[in-house]
């Protein structure tokens, strides 16, 4: 795999991620020729354990971590092949997140770092999405990013590593969520996501009409709030909910969060034209909900339309895993960068503010 790289000299580095409900590390190796090899990438996921909840429960999601990271980091290591002794850093997740997630992978990576004498790199858990790209393809900065994710749905100007702009963010639910709260409401398994996207595939999207929040509006930020209020309302007018009616609210559900995402896409582009007159636009897409064909096709469809080159990562580098934290930690090591072992797990963490 290779991608123009600014590293000067061969990196290898340990991924912990632990901000949500996976357990996952990986290792990475940065070439200087641009090469990037991905040596292990383990990822462990807690569905089961949170499936009778229909949602991640915290304290569920930390002891899991507390009982398995110590495994998935030897188990990244020996796929690796490698001796600690081959690391240059250590790399983990420090927010944002579930806060006692969060403190187990930062207290893990501090302690392999202290006890190897290794760099410590506190990650950004949004960074690691937003570098997620170049990781697996040749993507220049400055990339224009859609991070649509289970805690997030945001859209950024990735100017370079540290540098990014918000063009605009959800006012309320993640996208995410809102999958997974309209399965919850049609009564489709957990996690939501798969599950609507599955029914929509055999409903009728134009049996009810749905809102599209925000569309036409003059800024990028998103609301999927009122979309689903207007799904438990549709719910509300039936009498009996057959499998049929779940299909066809999955399916107007669906393409109302397709019109939105590609307006409030469509509006980031024409800001990132009108700040970099010179360079041709692409579009990034991170997150698990970038699994979504529909949605994925919607994207692609506005990116034919008006010129846009669209890279979508595999999906393994989409949802949340090891090998975006250790790739965040090499492009911010290669710059010089580390933090100290004191360095606090935050719950909160914006990657970049508004502009205004
Ligand atoms: O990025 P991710 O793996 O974890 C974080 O939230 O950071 O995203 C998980 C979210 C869940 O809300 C899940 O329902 C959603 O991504 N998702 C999908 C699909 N696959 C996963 N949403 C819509 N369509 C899908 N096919
Ligand atoms: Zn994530």
């Amino acid at each position: 795999m290779t991608a123009t790289s600014s590293i000067a000299q061969r990196y290898t580095l340990l991924g912990i991620e632990t901000s949500c409900d996976e357990t996952a590390a990986s290792v990475v190796r940065g070439h200087p020729d641009g090469t990037r090899e991905i040596l292990s990438n383990v990822v462990l996921s807690q569905l089961d354990a949170h499936r009778p909840y229909g949602g991640v429960v915290p304290e569920i999601a930390a002891r899991a971590h507390v009982e398995q990271l110590d495994g998935i980091i030897a188990a990244a290591m020996a796929e690796a092949a490698l001796d600690w002794s081959a690391l240059d850093a250590v790399a983990a997740t420090a927010g944002p997140g579930l806060i006692a997630g969060v403190m187990v992978g930062l207290v893990t990576g501090k302690a392999i770092a202290a006890a190897r004498n290794l760099p410590l790199l506190a990650i950004n858990h949004l960074e690691g999405h937003a570098l997620s790209p170049r990781l697996s393809a040749e993507v220049a900065f400055p990339y224009l990013l859609l991070l649509v994710s289970g805690g997030h749905c945001q859209l950024l100007i990735v100017r370079g590593v540290g540098a990014y702009e918000r063009l605009g963010t959800t006012l309320d639910d993640a996208i995410g969520e809102a999958f997974d709260k309209t399965a919850k409401m049609l009564d489709l398994p957990y996690p939501g996501g798969p599950s609507v996207e599955a029914a929509a595939r055999t409903g009728n999207a134009g049996r009810f009409d749905l809102p599209r929040p925000m569309v036409g509006r003059d800024n990028c930020d998103f609301s999927f709030s009122g979309l689903k209020t207007a799904v438990l309302h549709t719910l509300g007018r039936l009498e009996t909910v057959t499998d049929q009616d779940a299909a066809d609210i999955a399916a107007a559900f669906q393409a109302a969060v397709c019109d939105v995402l590609a307006d409030r896409t469509a509006k980031a582009i024409a800001l990132f034209r009108a700040a970099h007159e010179d360079i041709s636009p692409q579009l990034v897409i991170a997150g698990g909900v970038a699994a979504n064909r529909a949605i994925a096709g919607a994207l692609s469809d506005l990116c034919a339309e008006t010129g846009v080159a669209l890279t979508v990562p595999p999906l393994k580098l989409c949802t949340d895993n090891g090998a975006m934290i250790a790739w965040a930690g090499i492009e911010r090591f290669a710059l010089g960068l580390t933090d100290p072992l004191d360095v606090a797990p935050r719950a909160r963490w914006p990657l970049a503010q508004s502009p205004n």
